[in-house]
């Protein structure tokens, strides 16, 4: 959906979670520069909705340059772990004006990853937040690592700044696909991550030390056996995407697919474990 903003002309697009389970809906809001060619593109996004989604609604506001500077705003850096400092392209570009001249932009010494907000998912949710700490203590160096449903490539990016060998990421969506491309090279690990286009790990060999996945619950039982098939002995399987109270079902599923539960946290209704291939 958020790609078809961008398509449309949008300069940015912010997908919000559904406010609570009173008020499921999803909220996508493009940024558009008011032209001649505006009216066209608005009813261009009317048809796309109306054709894809019944009951969508649309609502067009004017906002003025204040508006669309906030937009930026809400992508504000944000510290994870110990050592991880996530950040939009813009925030070094403001940074360094602020720095003395040949000062270093101020990222405390942290593993920076720089993430292009856009339509794929995978900046600051707390699935991914989970993942991004779990990453921080299993990547010591050296590990092959597969990211399952990358998204943005956020954590696919995140274990090679941390010292990965080599990564795989995965996504089935076409659009994360060319975003987390993106995002790879942004941040200068297109050597060290590859990004493909396909569904969980169908036709993938290892072995891997470890896949982190984000995903639905679903979606998860049906990637354990695979990821069993492809992680070595010892191998860790880092999985979030959980809501909270279905966590017995998760590790019910766990224990039956031969994997051993290492750790799990929480936040904000979310789960996230580790478990150890036996
Ligand atoms: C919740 S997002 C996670 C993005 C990112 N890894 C993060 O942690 O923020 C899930 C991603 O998995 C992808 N996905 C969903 N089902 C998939 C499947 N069966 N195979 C591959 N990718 C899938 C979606 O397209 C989406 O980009």
């Amino acid at each position: 959906m958020g790609n078809v903003f961008l398509e449309l002309g949008s300069g940015g697009v912010v997908v919000a979670d559904p406010a609570s389970v009173l008020d499921p809906r999803l909220r996508v809001t493009g940024y558009f520069t008011v032209d001649r060619d505006l009216p066209a593109r608005m009813a261009a996004l009317r048809r796309f909705v109306g054709s894809v989604l019944r009951g969508a609604g649309i609502v067009v506001r004017e906002v003025d340059a204040a508006g669309w500077a906030n937009w930026r705003e809400v992508w504000r850096p944000v510290a994870v772990g110990r050592r991880l400092l996530v950040r939009p392209p813009w925030a070094a570009e403001a940074e360094n004006r602020r720095a003395e001249p040949c000062a270093p932009a101020g990222t405390g010494g942290r593993i920076v990853v720089e993430i292009e907000p856009g339509p794929a998912f995978g900046y600051d949710h707390p699935t991914t937040i989970l993942c991004l700490e779990f990453l921080e203590e299993c990547v010591r160096g050296g590990e092959r690592v597969a990211d399952v449903g990358t998204g943005s490539g956020i954590l696919a990016i995140a274990a090679a700044r941390l010292g990965a060998a080599r990564v795989l990421a995965v996504d089935s969506d076409p659009v994360a696909v060319r975003a987390a491309r993106e995002n790879v090279a942004r941040n200068g690990v297109t050597a060290l991550v590859t990004v493909c286009e396909g569904y969980l790990l169908d036709g993938v060999r290892g072995p891997f030390d470890l896949v982190v996945a984000n995903l639905t619950l679903e979606a998860i039982g049906e990637l354990l056996p695979a990821a069993a098939g492809v992680l070595v002995p010892g191998g860790r399987l880092i999985a979030s995407g959980l809501v909270r109270c279905r966590r017995d079902e998760v590790f019910g599923a766990l224990a039956g697919g031969g994997f051993g539960l290492a750790g799990e946290r929480t936040a904000g209704g979310w789960l996230a474990f580790v478990a150890e291939r036996g």
